[in-house]
């Protein structure tokens, strides 16, 4: 990342601190290593000796950060699994403030072409950066700037939810101090309170989805986020929260690629479009371009029925 311009959220608010429960409020007093005198403490008084001790370690202060320019930047990218052409000569970029979304039929290559993208496999040929980090020359670099979500979630089952944000937070190197607050942040948004203490193995698909998301959330914006399919297990409320979120992270400056077979989204929540079809790009703009390249097309979903086998008569 480069500094330059600015974020509009300072990292931390007192909002944010107010909104805490009791005992994780102690918690954090006694990370932040704020002194607690008397016996009985007003809650007030406690937020404002937090707020003191966060703005005096700087946590407070709008952090004046954008991304690398573009922040996604895929060229040239080929992959095969035996005989079968995953992706082929794909060009992609996304750029800060923005979300572009990879639709295409099942089989399209789009999974493939984020699992690249994200480092879990390597490509036959071509290039991927993220952030300005080389994904194949500099892996560590590159994975420590991006956030993911996978299409079929996995993760350490015998770990409870908070135990799996916090250790996250660690592995990204969020001070703790930051790491509870935000956590609070998102486990409010996503509503996953009631299951914070369970066990990630006892999760259910979208709930499991939620406890990722906060596992991104609760490090620094702004994110360069590649997900697939993050809306498919989420409830309707769960959707719209995250949508929400997703549009104020872009206003933000975040660069943010989803895939999603669920066009009302796509066309809902997306500035632009790369349209993928046995393993090619098909088609790339905005909704209006895409409209105005395929005459015939009315919305999203004609556009890319046209793109991909033509329309059903
Ligand atoms: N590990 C693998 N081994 C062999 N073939 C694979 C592997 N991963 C993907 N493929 C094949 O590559 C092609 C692209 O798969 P991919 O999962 O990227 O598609 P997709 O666009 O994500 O599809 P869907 O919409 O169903 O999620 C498919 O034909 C798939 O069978
Ligand atoms: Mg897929």
């Amino acid at each position: 990342m480069v500094t330059v311009g600015g974020a509009a959220t300072p990292l931390i608010q007192k909002s944010d601190v107010e909104r805490m429960p009791g005992d994780e409020l102690l918690r954090l007093a006694r990370v932040l290593k704020v002194t607690i005198s008397r016996r009985v403490v007003k809650r007030a008084w406690l937020v404002e000796a937090i707020m003191e001790e966060m703005e005096r370690r700087g946590h407070c202060e709008d952090p004046q950060i954008q991304l690398h320019a573009p922040a996604i930047d895929i060229s040239g990218l080929t992959k095969r699994f035996g005989k079968k052409v995953a992706v082929k000569n794909l060009d992609l970029d996304v750029q800060p403030g923005e979300i572009v979304g990879l639709v295409g039929p099942n089989g399209a290559g789009k999974t493939t072409t984020l699992r690249i993208l994200t480092g879990i496999i390597r490509p036959d040929s071509g290039s991927v950066f993220v952030d300005g980090h080389d994904m194949l020359k500099d892996p560590i670099l590159a994975k420590d700037n991006i956030g993911y979500i996978p299409e079929k979630p996995t993760c350490y089952p015998s770990l409870t939810v908070r135990e799996y944000v916090m250790f996250i937070s660690r592995v990204y190197g969020v001070p703790a101090e930051v790491a509870l607050i935000r956590m609070r942040r998102y486990v409010n948004l996503f509503h996953i309170d009631s299951f914070l203490d369970s066990y990630i193995g006892t999760l259910s698909k979208g709930n499991l989805q939620r406890t990722l998301l906060v596992g991104i959330f609760v490090r620094e914006p702004p994110y360069v986020l590649a997900l697939d399919e993050p809306i498919y297990g989420l409830d309707p409320r769960g959707a719209w929260n995250l949508k929400a979120h997703l549009r104020k992270l872009r206003d933000e400056g975040s660069a943010i690629l989803i895939s999603t077979h669920i066009l009302q989204v796509a066309a809902d929540l997306c500035d632009r479009f790369v349209i993928m079809n046995l393993g090619e790009e098909v088609g790339n703009g905005t909704l209006k371009e895409l409209l105005k390249v395929n005459s015939g097309a009315r919305n999203l979903e004609e556009v890319f029925l046209a793109l991909t086998g033509g329309i059903p008569q």
